[in-house]
């Protein structure tokens, strides 16, 4: 059974059809990324999934369940964490003062504490005890993941983790992600940077338009078809989209 399915999901902004009969699944252990240009519906997908917004139809599948009325706060008990795009630390508290809080939040049970946190995240060690808001870009992205693994996620969704962040930053995010990765953990990821992508996730997805236009494993997509993909050249149709 998947940790996850998304079945024929369509969210809507409005008259707006953000994502349009999306499905697909994810298995234990495995690493998905989601690629796709600006404004292609990856955003609006991951909040979907979360909870932070109400599909028009479709389903959300987590673990067997049909999460898809379940608040997202429900949702984040049940293993299921979102680090959002843009990070929305609490800028006044401390980098432990926000990882205690999510914890409070979350799954009980799991191994995830203040001082495992800081343990994946080295950088974080130094600046425990100062604001949020004073942290540079990458570090505040580093306390974003902690704040999630502080709910002790079985399924973690990573929207554009390297955004806004300097090439040294995005790398240090990343070895600490490839801790995780090679713990066991199970991701969805947004990544912009498609060598990125193929290189981090054993799958792939590119949306377009709201829709999947191609999906499959990172290590037989090549550059060009996912590069087509992305742009919505060449051969690729959106799903269900008249030939
Ligand atoms: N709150 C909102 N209200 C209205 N329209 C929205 C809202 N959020 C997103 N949209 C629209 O929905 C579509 C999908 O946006 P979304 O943010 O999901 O894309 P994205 O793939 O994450 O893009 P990006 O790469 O820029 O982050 C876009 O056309 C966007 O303008
Ligand atoms: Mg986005």
């Amino acid at each position: 059974m998947s940790l996850l399915s998304v079945e024929n999901l369509d969210v809507r902004h409005g008259l707006l059809k953000a994502v349009r009969d999306v499905s697909f699944e994810v298995g234990e252990g495995e690493i998905l990324a989601l690629v796709g240009a600006n404004g292609a519906g990856k955003t609006t997908l991951m909040r979907a999934i979360a909870g932070a917004h109400r599909p028009a139809s479709g389903r959300v599948v987590f673990e067997g369940a049909d999460v898809t009325a379940m608040p997202a706060h429900r949702r984040v008990r049940a293993g299921l964490a979102l680090v959002p795009e843009g990070r929305r630390l609490f800028p006044d508290m401390t980098v432990e003062e926000n990882l205690i809080v999510a914890g409070a939040n979350g799954r009980r049970g799991g191994a995830w504490k203040v001082d495992t946190v800081l343990e994946a995240f080295p950088i974080l060690k130094p600046l425990r005890f100062k604001r949020a808001a004073t942290l540079s870009g990458g570090e505040q992205q580093a306390c974003a993941i902690g704040r999630a693994l502080m709910t002790n996620p079985r399924l973690l969704l990573l929207d554009e983790v390297s955004l806004g962040l300097s090439p040294i930053a995005v790398e240090g995010v990343y070895r600490s992600l490839h801790t995780l990765i090679d713990g066991g953990a199970t991701i969805v990821l947004v990544e912009q940077d498609l060598a990125r992508a193929r290189k981090v996730a054993q799958r792939i997805i590119c949306m377009l338009e709201g829709r999947m236009v191609l999906e499959g494993p990172a290590d037989r997509l090549t550059s060009r078809e996912i590069t087509e993909a992305y742009f919505g050249l060449g051969r690729v149709q959106p799903k269900g989209a008249p030939a």
